[in-house]
């Protein structure tokens, strides 16, 4: 071993031992008489004291070569501190080296490695081996550790056994484009990278496997955003002979044991809402309940006043923002900006300030007089001092962007606190989407996901309105998790195949081995799977799932410090059948 201990160890009742630690130098300040190093590795930071009057010369020649990050093992014996620090924990003590020696040499740093870096993102990306030693991002993985080694813990006293599954797989339908790799045996053929290990992880509930999870690699071509990479990981779960009631308590038991054990937070009993509820209330089905601000529909109070925009639209459709009254000119008009970007896609923002003096000022104060103004404020239950935003336009987008001003002012009212949390179940989402480009019905959750019970006549008649048995986790507005109880029932499978547009031949070429598995005694079965990174970066109180990746892909889903993806070679593009000869 090139130590004896850790840079983050040595306290004052080592003080006389002798030593040997090793590490990156994180610095040298050179006092002529004095000669400090401070030596750093995984566990912290030591300071190396050199009184060169007293050195010997050779010691203090290599002390003097010495350079940022160059990596070093030192001898020697621990000091009380003359003057202490209590900024480190090893701030007591200070190491006289007997014998300092470079073990490699390293070249200056592209960035500072420090806490608050002077690097930006790019070129932490490029040398991200460098960036693993600062402090915020070991801690980032060392949280994330934790909450895998605390995942298993809790899935293993419940019987969960780890099963790995294939990673070249067949294409799994999730919703996203799949990544293909080229089967050089197989000329002409892909296999395809889960996109999540769903088909497999049903097999093996049929295969008996009544309780099974697994933190696994996934794969989704698909656009990135600051909480979505191409690969990412999940904590995929599933079960045989349950019902819906019994994942969701397994699964909050499993997020409230990792806030106790990880974060020593106790957190309430998940609250649940129904979709259709999520939609109303707050515009969007992943909705952040940290604050309330809920959505209050106007269309009764505000038509026919001779206001054109409310008049004519699908719905008319506000918040109240509670001691925003005093907002400036210059604020509202950022708000107005703000829901005119595209992203957001209102034509305009509609305004009532309902002031400390018991009056009522609107944007649209020429079509409506105080006496209408008050019946608003008494729609929003408001009180003096808040404000009043509505929207109006087509019901859907409305309502989508209305959830994105709520979040805003959430934010700037200071209601998103990280350090807060908030955890719920989006529950009874529907089974089926409408695909307007497509002009077909797409699974909501995945094709495998089983209806209602209650709702299987509707498939034929009204297959828009049955619900499924479906369910999210919503953590602070983030989908931590998803999944259902799924369909074990070769016709009812079928059927499904049917409306999603697939032909008989497809749906048995693509989903013939499932279906045909189901007919050798399927259980009831279902199950979920959380995004592990999103967990982790919510725990960490970080919006970008990124800086909990030990290397991940930057936003044009490359990695630029392996320069990856690039070009092959012709002759690997021969091998494979796929290369274009010239
Ligand atoms: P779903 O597609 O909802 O369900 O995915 C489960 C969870 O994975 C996370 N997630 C992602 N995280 C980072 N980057 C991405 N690109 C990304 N895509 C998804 C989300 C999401 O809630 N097989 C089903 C689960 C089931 O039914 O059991 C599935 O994969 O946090």
């Amino acid at each position: 071993m090139l130590r004896t201990n850790t840079c983050g160890e040595l306290r004052i009742n080592n003080v006389s031992e002798t030593v040997t630690i090793s590490g990156w130098v994180q610095g040298v300040r050179d006092k002529g008489s004095l000669l400090w190093i401070d030596l750093r590795d995984r566990y912290g930071i030591t300071q190396i004291t050199i009184e060169t009057e007293k050195a010997a010369k050779e010691l203090i020649d290599t002390a003097r070569t010495l350079g940022r990050e160059y990596v070093i093992t030192v001898t020697g014996k621990v000091a009380e501190r003359y003057s202490k620090s209590d900024k480190i924990p090893t701030g007591d003590i200070e190491i006289y080296p007997d014998k300092i020696t470079i073990l490699n040499a390293a070249l200056t740093p592209p960035f500072t490695i420090e806490d608050e870096t002077d690097g930006g993102d790019d070129i932490r990306m490029k040398y991200r081996y460098l960036d693993l030693r600062r402090n915020p991002v070991r801690r980032n993985l060392e949280l994330r550790h934790r909450m895998a080694i605390e995942t298993r813990n809790y899935l293993d006293k419940l019987n969960f056994l780890e099963v790995e599954t294939p990673v070249l797989i067949k294409s799994t339908p999730e919703g996203a484009r799949d990544f293909v790799v080229p089967s050089r045996m197989n000329q002409g053929e892909f296999y395809a990278l889960p996109q999540s290990p769903q088909t497999f992880k049903q097999l093996l509930m049929i295969g008996g496997f009544d309780r099974y999870y697994q933190i696994v690699k996934c794969f989704r071509d698909e656009d990135l955003r600051a909480d979505r990479q191409p690969e990412f990981t999940q904590i995929d779960c599933e079960m045989a002979f349950v019902e819906q009631e019994d994942i969701l308590n397994t699964f909050e038991g499993l997020v409230r044991h990792l806030f106790k054990t990880v974060k020593g937070i106790d957190i309430p009993e998940l609250s649940r809402m129904t979709y259709a509820d999520a939609m109303k209330f707050y515009g969007n089905d992943k909705p952040d309940i940290r604050f309330e601000m809920k959505f209050v529909e106007l269309n009764d109070v505000v038509k026919g006043k001779g206001f054109k925009v409310f008049d004519d639209a699908g719905l008319v459709v506000g918040i109240c923002a509670k001691g925003a009254a005093e907002y400036s000119r210059k604020q509202l008009d950022e708000l107005t900006e703000f829901v005119k970007r595209p992203q957001v896609g209102a034509s305009g923002l509609v305004y009532a300030r309902y002031n400390d003096d018991g009056t009522i000022k609107s944007s649209v104060d020429k079509f409506y007089n105080e006496e209408d103004l008050k019946k608003w404020a008494g729609a929003f239950n408001a009180k003096p001092g808040d404000l009043l935003l509505i929207l109006a336009g087509e019901e859907n987008k409305t309502r989508k962007a209305l959830s994105e001003l709520r979040l805003e002012m959430g934010t700037r009212l200071g209601l998103r606190d990280k350090n807060k949390f908030s955890c719920h179940w989006v529950i009874d989402f529907p089974l089926l989407e409408w695909n307007e480009e497509m002009n077909r019905w797409h699974a909501m959750h995945h094709p495998f996901t089983s209806p209602k019970p209650e709702d299987i006549a509707l498939i034929d008649s009204n297959p828009g309105t049955v619900r499924a048995n479906a369910y999210d986790m919503v953590i602070n507005g983030v989908e931590v998790g998803g999944g259902s109880i799924r369909i074990f029932n070769k016709q009812l499978q079928s059927r499904m195949f049917d409306l999603l547009g697939f032909t008989k031949e497809d749906a048995q070429a693509q989903f013939g081995f499932l279906m045909n598995a189901f007919e050798f005694g399927a259980p009831p079965h279902g199950g979920i799977a959380f995004g592990f990174d999103r967990l982790c970066s919510l725990f960490g109180g970080a919006d970008v799932i990124r800086d909990f990746i030990a290397f991940p892909k930057n936003n044009s889903g490359r990695d630029v410090m392996i320069d990856s993806p690039s070009i092959i070679a012709q002759s690997q593009l021969e091998e494979l059948g796929i290369g274009l000869k010239k």
